[in-house]
């Protein structure tokens, strides 16, 4: 298979941005069979790095690089205290990092398993995780950067998702906007997750809310009705 320009950003390269340590956990990730080559970065923000990859039948697939040094570790801990399924996570910034990677994964599963619009996860090894890609020849867009035919339609779908999420997940993303919501052949695909909480988190609710304050806000703009309260009930009901 062949990559353009267009797949990857040319002026950074995979190997420009992965210290040793990264350098060695991409190769046990490789041997595990997780992927089986880097094609290049696709997308580097503040704390996290999503590069290119594909298996060995030249599948595209994502490769997410946590950033250890740049993390924002004290909010991570905010959403990691309170959850049963992490509690003996260490203080310290790498161990949270490391923690947050593997609850990403595990919070994908979750909702995988439940048929929510989301990548599946393929693997994970200390601050590294495989996903499928969203797209085809090129990346899907975020939410925020479609031209969205029928709004109440596409708020419609985000609700059914994220109904899905709470109900059968016993979720709550607690990063949902536009930029976490990919557009892919006119359906939404809900993204980065490692935010995400069991609903009996006692801070669950108030990210609940918050949630749908930044769907509604963004709907609203594009001219749809949308009320804090009716959909709340409709998540939550
Ligand atoms: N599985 C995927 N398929 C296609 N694109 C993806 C995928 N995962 C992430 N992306 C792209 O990379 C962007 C950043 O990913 P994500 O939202 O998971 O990380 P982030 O934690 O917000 O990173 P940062 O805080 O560093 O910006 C997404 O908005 C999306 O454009
Ligand atoms: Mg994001």
């Amino acid at each position: 298979m062949t990559y353009t320009r267009k797949d990857t950003d040319d002026r950074k390269t995979v190997e420009g941005i992965l210290d040793g340590l990264a350098v060695k956990t991409i190769e046990k990730l490789k041997q595990k069979g997780a992927f089986s080559e880097l094609i290049g970065v696709l997308k580097e923000g503040k704390e996290s790095v999503i590069i290119l990859v594909t298996d060995n039948n030249d599948k595209k697939l994502i490769l997410k690089v946590f950033k250890i040094t740049a993390s924002n570790f004290k909010n991570m801990q905010k959403y990691i205290k309170g959850d049963r399924r992490f509690a003996k996570t260490k203080p310290t910034k790498r161990a949270i990092v490391y923690t947050w990677c593997r609850k990403e994964y595990a919070n994908l599963l979750r909702l995988y398993d439940v048929g929510v619009s989301a990548p599946k996860p393929h693997a994970f090894l200390d601050n590294m995780l495989v996903m499928d890609y969203i797209g085809d020849e090129g990346i899907a867009p975020q939410l925020k950067d479609t031209k969205i035919e029928n709004p109440k339609e596409m708020l419609e779908k985000i609700i059914q998702q994220y109904e899905l999420i709470y109900k059968k997940a016993d979720m709550v993303h607690g990063d949902l906007s536009q930029y976490n919501i990919l557009v892919f052949e006119g359906e939404p695909i809900i993204i980065d997750v490692g935010q995400g909480v069991l609903k009996e988190q006692p801070n669950a609710d108030e990210f609940l809310l918050r949630d749908i304050k930044n769907l509604c806000a963004y709907f609203r703009k594009l001219g749809v009705e949308c009320e804090d309260e009716y959909v709340k009930k409709r998540i939550t009901d």
